[in-house]
């Protein structure tokens, strides 16, 4: 059964549709752990809208099981993980424009600022998992890096709207996960994944975790955080 980080991002967008202090993503976070979640997710954006810097301070201090920081590869978020060390840290690409994170690292066209961001990273004890497509030439490519784990893009594969796309994005998602073991790092995956998809990516041997956000968070409005995180976890089964 893979572990289940809870991606918190979008308590946080609920509180700055107001710019308020309510909802707030710490207590979502503990609610999310109580319920038994394996970890938290959260990303900080260049244009902070929706986690802020005192939310991941906080969340540092008080979370109890494994803080996963989603960053983009820059040297203001670079200073901000290695100031604030949370258990791991997630290299993703960001856009000012997109409504997500929309696609992987383009591991190939960027390997040397990788390797020197992943070892900064790693020099200083924090375990690095880089956001990646299910693409055999961009996971090759990942190990040049040194990082540690590889979270695989599920997005092609959820958002498929015809069997057939979505049986292709399947497989290329099972060959991803093979190809980044052969590599030696360890396999995560996420985006997009919800409570009537997760349950074939959980099935895939060799995913150690899935970090998922948007489904949960959704549910959470009409059954609270603890009851949807449970919910998810028995999916993950
Ligand atoms: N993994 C990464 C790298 C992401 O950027 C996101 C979105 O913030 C997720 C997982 C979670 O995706 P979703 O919100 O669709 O579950």
């Amino acid at each position: 059964m893979p572990r289940l980080n809870v991606n918190i991002d979008h308590v946080a967008t609920v509180r700055q549709a107001r710019g308020g202090i309510e909802p707030d993503p710490v207590f979502a976070a503990y609610l999310a752990e109580l319920a038994g979640a394996n970890g938290i997710v959260v990303h900080l954006r260049e244009d902070r809208r929706h986690i802020q810097d005192r939310d991941l301070r906080i969340l540092r201090q008080t979370v109890k099981t494994k803080l996963n920081l989603e960053i983009a590869p820059t040297r203001e978020m670079m200073e901000i993980a290695l100031e604030v060390k949370p258990d791991m840290v997630t290299l993703v690409p960001e856009k000012r424009q997109e409504i997500t994170t929309e696609g992987g690292l383009d591991v190939l066209a960027n390997t040397k600022q990788l390797l020197r961001v992943v070892g900064d990273l790693k020099g200083k004890g924090l375990f690095v998992s880089l956001f990646i497509d299910p693409d055999i030439k961009q996971i090759k490519s990942a190990k040049v890096t040194k990082a540690d784990m590889l979270e695989i893009h599920t997005g092609g594969y959820t958002e498929a709207k015809i069997y057939d796309k979505r049986e292709k994005e399947f497989k290329k998602i099972e060959e991803a996960v093979k190809t980044t073991l052969e590599q030696g790092l360890k396999v995560a995956a996420g985006h997009g994944l919800n409570y009537i998809n997760v349950k074939s990516i959980s099935s895939i041997v060799g995913i150690e975790e899935l970090n998922i956000g948007h489904s949960i968070i959704a549910r959470s409005v009409f059954v609270g955080v603890e009851r949807a995180v449970r919910e998810m976890l028995e999916l993950c089964k």
